[in-house]
């Protein structure tokens, strides 16, 4: 049987999980005006050509510096389902089946946004995504230029409704924001049962410690980012040990970085790190996630076997039960398989 080609339709047909997605980094200029208009909430710009001018950056702090505001234009629950919901119909088309996504709760009550109106609107999205095939689940993240109180306070307004999200995890500005300044909040959501989670951005200052307090202090499930990691093999040998996923972002990089950091993501891939592909704030980074397997196919230069191999790691390093695990990798096989056979037909 000849093995398929890679193309784009192929990559975009892969059944993938996508576990390193901000919903609010799914804001696309034409929902931001609508939502705008509908709460009444000036932005400053009145056609979807400037709101996507304003959408410009070079930095993780000058990312952060546009996402943030854009955010005032989600008040009520129905605009956290509509965001979502957009999400899920271009992640069905984009073959995710399962997502884990993060949500920034800290950015909307700072607002006066009640924290029910972002949990139950995202929420009731995750519901809805069953009809597009997408099994979605969220994940509570915290603000790490805050202080640890505000984190902790946020997790203790969340937990009455801790069955609607499986983890927290920790994204914002690194600088000065290490993860041993939330150990105390990451103890309490293990204790209710949580996964855990975090960012450790490209190339920050004091990536390899962070990184390190990340796996040896606070006992993470997954790290997210997390290449730079490459620069220390004993931390890689743990990374191994612990079984912890990266979840990476190539197109994320290329913008907050000068680098897509293709070359750190197949070395760790072929010394057996679960990295897994995923597209961080596709609204902003003007990709989705089949875009992020289509760009690092290319940049690299990868075949097939590699490219399933980061697809199979993402329902690997997922939180799914095992047995849905198997069955997803499954489908995997199925796929590739019925593209051979078109293949060589
Ligand atoms: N919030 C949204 N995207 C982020 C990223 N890539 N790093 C840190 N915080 C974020
Ligand atoms: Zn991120």
């Amino acid at each position: 049987m000849a093995a398929p080609a890679l193309t784009a339709e192929f990559l975009t047909g892969l059944p993938k999980c996508e576990l390193h997605l901000h919903l609010e980094g799914t804001l696309e200029p034409e929902l931001k005006l609508a939502l705008a208009t509908r709460n009444g909430v000036d932005i400053g710009q009145s056609t979807v050509e400037e709101v996507r001018a304003t959408y410009s950056f070079d930095s993780l702090a000058s990312f952060l510096n546009v996402y943030y505001p854009a955010m005032n234009v989600l008040v009520e629950e129905q605009d956290f389902y509509d965001l979502a919901h957009e999400y899920f119909v271009r992640a069905a088309a984009d073959g995710v089946r399962r997502v884990e996504a993060f949500f920034d709760p800290q950015a909307h009550t700072a607002r006066g946004v009640p924290i029910e109106n972002v949990i139950l609107g995202y929420h009731r999205a995750t519901v809805d995504a069953a009809q597009l095939g997408v099994s979605a689940e969220l994940i509570l993240c915290f603000l790490r230029d805050m202080p640890a109180a505000s984190a902790l306070s946020t997790l203790t307004a969340a937990l009455p409704y801790k069955d609607r999200f499986i983890g927290v995890g920790l994204d914002s500005d690194e600088r000065d924001n290490p993860p041993a300044k939330f150990a105390e909040v990451f103890a309490l959501a293990r204790a209710e049962g949580l996964k855990l989670t975090m960012h450790c951005d490209i190339d920050q200052v004091g990536s390899i410690n962070n990184i390190r307090q990340a796996l040896e202090e606070i006992g993470v499930d997954r790290i997210d980012h997390g290449t730079n990691i490459v620069e220390n093999p004993a931390l890689v040998a743990l990374l191994l040990e612990s079984n912890v996923g990266l979840t990476c972002c190539p197109v994320s990089n290329s913008f907050v970085t000068a680098d897509m950091k293709a070359t750190e993501m197949v070395d760790l891939l072929r010394m057996g790190v679960k990295v897994t592909l995923n597209s961080d704030d596709p609204a902003y980074f003007g990709s989705y996630i089949a875009g992020n397997y289509i760009a690092l196919a290319e940049k690299a230069q990868l075949g097939v076997d590699e490219m399933v191999l980061l697809a199979k790691n993402s329902f690997d390093a997922s939180w799914l039960p095992d047995e849905d695990k198997q069955r997803y990798i499954a489908e995997i096989d199925a796929y590739v398989t019925a593209a051979s056979t078109a293949a060589s037909a």
